[in-house]
């Protein structure tokens, strides 16, 4: 099953239930000196968040989504500043819906879609996502890069990188290597970034509305543990950007701690170093704390952005950008990754000659082999460092190493928009029992021009997948098992 997307949290059980005075009587009300509106955070809090997904860029406009949801019933509302984002009905479950699998769109919640606005991104750009499971983030970078060039996204929990995975290769992302590392101990051998962004390990308390459960695990203790990571985070990002470059640092916990004491402490000992002002045009943001506790900190710090709930009707969040001199030393550029690509041109003229592809469909990529599985499709100009060695170099295109070799789900849904043969496009309820991995009849006139063998589907023009046409006549789905979790329901 595709990872879980975050806004989609099955209804509060009562033991889940959340109060305003379950919420005013736990560790919250900590924050009560910070926040302008008691009533209204503790009020905000205990109501459950709406679900948000935004437009994939590089496969559907959102206008052409919102009206494709409508279709399904659900009428989606646009939100301002958040030019390809739309906020669901609540309850929605945007992860079992035919788009949602076709990779037309991805579930993050409004304010954990901020953070790469905030990175002023350009194609050309060399970026690091120093914390990027499950890839949300990463997958708005790598599109404002134009889905070209080198992004890396890290994290340091291999499981949490296969759900990554599986949410970069739905969404047809090409110029992301990843990588499984420390991001405190991340090699200097990797060479500087004109981005870095440190979207860091926190107590997580502004998730509550989606994560209700997390109110009876609240921890006094977690701030303290929190803030000793994320500050080595923060300096290796500081060491890792390049001069003029930015880093922004991001969490979704409202503790002073773990966000203006961090970004502090960082400040405090990098003289090249310093904040940005930031503003969110159309959402309403409280600047940095510059007070706790009776710990003073520099007034710069109002220069960070808060997010409480109440204010936008979202999660809690907090944001800090930060610019490193234009002074500061620079270095060589790094040792790059070496690819194999030997092979690459023959199985791509395979896939030509089946599918009747044009050579220029393959303009701006490049074919490589990583394992003997089969074939990577990354963007041609994307160059990730060889410290530390990736994991993946852009997404999984084609098996070769079974008979007969395979185009992926991911690799199908980036080059079969292109696909002039072997491709069948599905009715409705074809589609829903494809997405389910069933079999089923197509009609005499789908199949008439397609001889047995593989195929590609689809369905209203979007690709959903590869799938076999028997001689019997029966279509058999290929659509992948872990994927078919996102399977429309019945
Ligand atoms: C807030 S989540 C990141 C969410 C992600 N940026 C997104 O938008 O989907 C924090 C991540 O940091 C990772 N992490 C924790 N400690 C780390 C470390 N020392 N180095 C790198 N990643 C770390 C966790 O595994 C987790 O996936």
């Amino acid at each position: 099953m595709l990872n879980t997307a975050p806004s989609e949290q099955p209804s509060r059980s009562p033991a889940d239930a959340i109060t305003p005075s379950r919420i005013a009587t736990s560790l919250l009300s900590r924050y009560r000196p910070l926040v302008d509106d008691w009533e209204a955070f503790t009020h905000a809090l205990a109501r459950p968040q709406a679900p948000c997904i935004w437009a994939n860029p590089a496969r559907i406009a959102v206008a052409e989504l919102a009206a494709l949801l409508e279709e399904q019933g659900l009428t989606a509302q646009t939100i301002p500043g958040l030019p390809h984002a739309l906020r669901l009905p609540p309850g929605t479950k945007a992860g079992q819906s035919w788009w949602y699998c076709a990779g037309l769109a991805h579930a993050q919640e409004e304010v954990s879609q901020l953070p790469a606005q905030l990175m002023d991104l350009t194609p050309g750009q060399r970026v690091l996502d120093l914390c990027a499971a499950p890839g949300g983030k990463t997958a708005q970078i790598a599109f404002a890069l134009g889905n070209r060039g080198t992004l890396i996204a890290n994290d340091i929990a291999h499981a949490r990188i296969k759900a990554l995975q599986g949410n970069l290769d739905r969404l047809g992302v090409l110029n992301v290597t990843t990588t499984c590392h420390d991001g405190a101990n991340w090699p200097a051998a990797s060479g500087q970034f004109d981005r870095i962004l440190v979207d860091a390990p926190c107590s997580s308390e502004g998730t509550l509305r989606r994560n209700p459960s997390l109110l009876a695990r609240l921890d006094g203790n977690n701030s303290a543990r929190a803030e000793v990571r994320q500050r080595a985070l923060l300096r290796k990002a500081v060491q890792r950007c390049r001069p003029g470059g930015r880093i922004l640092y991001s969490t979704c916990t409202f503790a002073p701690e773990e966000n203006e004491c961090v970004v502090a402490a960082i400040l405090a000992e990098s003289p090249h170093v310093r904040l940005l002002p930031a503003t969110i045009p159309g959402f309403v943001t409280r600047p940095g704390v510059t007070e706790w506790r009776g710990q003073r900190l520099p007034s710069a710090l109002a220069h960070c952005i808060r997010l409480w709930p109440h204010h936008n009707d979202t999660g809690g969040f907090f944001i800090a950008v930060l610019h490193k001199d234009a002074s500061a030393a620079a270095e060589p550029a790094p040792t790059p990754a070496v690819f194999d690509d030997a092979d690459a041109a023959e199985w791509l003229s395979g896939l030509n000659a089946k599918y009747g592809l044009d050579a220029a469909a393959w303009s701006g990529l490049r074919a490589h082999r990583q394992t003997r599985r089969g074939l990577h499709l990354m963007a041609a100009d994307h160059c990730p460092p060889a410290v530390p060695k990736g994991l993946a170099s852009g997404l999984f295109m084609h098996r070769t190493n079974i008979r007969p070799p395979k185009p992926s789900t991911s690799g199908a849904l980036v080059i079969g928009h292109q696909a002039t043969r072997f491709k069948i496009a599905l009715d409705t309820e074809q589609r829903d029992r494809y997405l389910r991995r069933e079999t089923f009849a197509p009609t005499p006139l789908q199949c008439a021009t397609t001889p047995p063998g593989q195929i590609l589907v689809s369905y209203r023009g979007h690709l959903l997948g590869v799938a076999v046409l028997h001689r019997s006549g029966v279509i058999e789905s290929l659509f992948p098992r872990r994927w078919s979790g996102c399977a429309a329901a019945p």
